[in-house]
């Protein structure tokens, strides 16, 4: 089969061929229609990660949509980059059955392999770790992100009243106003004075923030929370630390919390899933993405304008 081959880690992918897959006794073989590329996939693939540096040739992809042998389609998780093993950025790939989850009969594959995790990561740090009430006003870092896109909109679904994204760039911005974001700001500026635009921006006092940049951004942001708001914490994009304040932390008694899918249960993950994933069928929830061919995986890998879906 045709594969996208890491040879060595730092460096991208090229198309190459590699021996169908022979699924273990808890695993099947999918036929390969969508992956995406993410940071994740990135960050494995530079031999840096506290995984360790992966065994090379591998087959990058950490997730996927597939088609099983029965005609159904599923999403499917895999290790590659973590462990020894392939991934999804081929046209088969052998999976352990009991993490698939069948995706709606009409959903599109390529967007529902764009939101997988991240938009599982936005679903599950909202609700589940941020405790999303209906009515309440939640700020969205990095709004212009996959995670920050559907945060945007599963805000919404969930019943936020108001939600405010944050994004660098101009693009980013226009992508949260596109998700739904009532109000966007740019992310300039020391603490105290990005703190005054996003109260600017804000209805009244935020009750949730959701954060994968961490840094200034963060830190501005827990100034514009309530008495016993919560700023959930699942990414570093911005920096791995972050300037915040002792005087803003204790008078708001505010609650800083970390998240990661790593600490979901199966059961959790598949649920969270097909929520997303039913959200995408019924046209309430997408991202921006791009979809590229196989063996134009080399000059995707890199590209971080739009999700890369690569469609075997
Ligand atoms: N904890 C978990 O389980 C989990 C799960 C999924 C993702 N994540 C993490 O969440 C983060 C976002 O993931 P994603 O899938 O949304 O990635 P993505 O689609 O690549 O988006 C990353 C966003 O970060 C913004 N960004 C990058 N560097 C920045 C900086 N220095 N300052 C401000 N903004 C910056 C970019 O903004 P512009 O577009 O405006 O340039 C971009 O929109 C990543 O760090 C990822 O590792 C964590």
């Amino acid at each position: 089969m045709r594969a996208a081959l890491l040879h060595e880690c730092g460096s991208p992918p090229a198309v190459g061929e590699r021996p169908l897959p022979t699924p273990a006794d808890d695993e099947i073989l999918v036929r390969v229609t969508a992956a995406s590329i993410t940071p994740l996939d990135l960050l494995c693939a530079t031999g840096t990660s506290y995984f360790g540096a992966p065994v090379t040739p591998y087959v990058p992809g950490v997730q996927g949509v597939g088609v099983r042998e029965d005609g159904v389609a599923v999403w499917f998780p895999t290790t590659a980059g973590m462990r020894p093993g392939d991934g999804s950025l081929a046209e088969y790939a052998a999976v352990r059955a009991a993490d698939t989850v069948e995706v709606p009969p009409d959903a599109d594959h390529a967007l529902v392999a764009a939101l997988g995790l991240s938009a599982v990561a936005a679903h599950m740090a909202l609700t589940w770790r941020g405790g999303l009430q209906p009515g309440e006003q939640a700020l969205v870092l990095g709004a212009g992100g996959v995670v920050g896109q559907a945060a945007v909109q599963l805000a919404l679904l969930a019943g936020a009243r108001r939600v405010i994204g944050a994004a660098r760039s101009a693009a980013g911005r226009a992508r949260a106003l596109d998700a739904g974001a009532a109000a966007v700001c740019d992310l300039s500026g020391d603490p105290a004075a990005l703190a005054a635009r996003f109260r600017e921006a804000a209805e009244g006092p935020v009750d949730l923030v959701l954060d994968p940049l961490f840094g200034v951004p963060a830190a501005a942001a827990l100034r514009t929370l309530r008495p016993g708001g919560r700023l959930v914490n699942l990414g570093s994009s911005a920096g791995e630390t972050a300037p915040l304040d002792s005087a803003t932390l204790r008078s708001g008694s505010l609650q800083i919390l970390g998240y990661t899918n790593n600490s979901l249960t199966a059961e959790q993950r598949s649920a969270s899933l097909r929520l997303t994933a039913g959200h995408a069928a019924a046209g309430r929830l997408t991202v921006a993405y791009e979809k590229v061919a196989l063996h134009d995986v080399g000059g995707a890998w890199s590209r971080r304008d739009s999700r890369m879906v690569v469609t075997p």
